[in-house]
């Protein structure tokens, strides 16, 4: 195999799952390693609802972070029916607040005291459309009766496309989308609309939760979905639209807790995240747009600068982690089915 580097103005995360306490302080270390900022999702138990929360888990992300690396966390306050707008705007003036997420109640991990009725939201939307806040949304309905791998199709015409002329200023980022009619839709959207594609989405179809027996560290949510929408996604992410950006989404549950007979939902791909992305963008031929996708978009919509330093991959056959440990024990890592063949080689200059 060829060896191939490429160096790239160094990229962000906006979407990612750090946790707290030691898991915390266990899986840092990845994301700031490879990226410069994150919107860190607020879904702990219980979950990030204030600004003063915000703020003090900004605080305990930073007293974790090793020595010598720069990394900035970027806080998202979680949107319950109760939220006081005057705080989350309040927050967000401060620059403490540079978010909201949206999970539908019962969507996925610790997401009960989300919204179940979007128009009780409306005041606090409102709110935030006219500061500039951006909404990121879990775009997945709840109803049990809507079979699981369709439930972000259904989220997009029964929620997304009417929430999007209520308010047709509001900076929407529809996170992690997993189908093609995600993409149509981010596409044609009117109104400052963005997407975020995680690497375990963009290199598994649904398939992968079934090889040869049950494979709990490939379910996710939303779930992985045919063939036809991974190459959607592909397709997006390496379009040069500036609507998709990178968000890892990457979720770490302890081993047992996947291998489970209740498994938890979420793929922790943060070791390899970018080698990942880099390896997608290489296959589809397109090494020249993942700084776009990765680095450059996503600022561009948030309103942000752009980071200054570099980092550098390499191409090269490579083994990657299969387990990363925490205290209370190991973490299953993404493993991309065909293998992985970029790594990170310099962290940022
Ligand atoms: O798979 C997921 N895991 N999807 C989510 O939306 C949440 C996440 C988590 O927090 O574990
Ligand atoms: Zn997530």
């Amino acid at each position: 195999m060829t060896t191939l580097s490429l160096t790239l103005r160094r990229p962000d995360d906006w979407h990612v799952h750090l946790r707290d306490q030691q898991m915390l302080a266990a899986v840092l270390p990845h994301t700031a390693r490879q990226f410069g900022r994150a919107i860190v999702m607020p879904n702990l138990k219980p979950p990030v609802t204030t600004t003063a929360q915000a703020a003090a888990y900004r605080q305990r992300i930073l007293d974790a972070l090793p020595a010598g690396l720069d990394f900035m966390p970027l806080m998202a306050c979680y949107l319950t029916e109760t939220i006081d707008p005057d705080d989350l705007a309040q927050g967000h003036a401060a620059g403490i607040l540079t978010a909201a997420k949206l999970y539908p109640a019962g969507a996925t991990t610790n997401s009960d005291a989300g919204v179940r009725d979007l128009v009780r939201i409306y005041p606090v939307l409102e709110r935030m459309q006219k500061i500039g806040m951006p909404l990121l949304i879990h775009g997945e309905v709840v109803d049990a009766e809507i079979d699981v791998f369709d439930r972000e199709a259904v989220f997009i015409e029964q929620h997304l496309i009417p929430l999007r002329a209520a308010f047709p200023a509001l900076k929407i980022v529809f996170e992690h989308i997993t189908t093609r009619e995600g993409v149509q839709y981010v596409e044609t959207a009117e109104g400052p609309t963005a997407a975020t594609i995680t690497p375990h989405h963009l290199m598994i179809n649904r398939n992968a939760m079934f090889e040869r027996g049950i494979r709990p560290h490939m379910y996710c949510l939303p779930v992985a979905k045919r063939e036809v929408h991974r190459l959607a996604l592909r397709a997006a992410a390496t379009s040069g639209n500036a609507r998709f950006f990178l968000g890892t989404d990457s979720a770490p549950h302890l081993r047992h807790l996947k291998e489970h007979d209740c498994g938890c939902a979420g793929v922790f791909n943060a070791p390899d995240a970018l080698a990942c992305y880099a390896q997608v963008f290489d296959e589809e031929q397109r090494l020249d747009r993942l700084e776009g996708f990765a680095s450059l978009f996503g600022p561009a919509f948030y309103g942000l600068p752009v980071n200054d330093d570099k980092i550098t991959l390499l191409k090269n056959a490579l083994e990657s982690a299969e387990n990363w440990p925490t205290p209370d024990g190991p973490v299953r890592c993404f493993e991309p089915p065909g293998g992985l063949h970029w790594q990170v080689v310099r962290d940022y200059v």
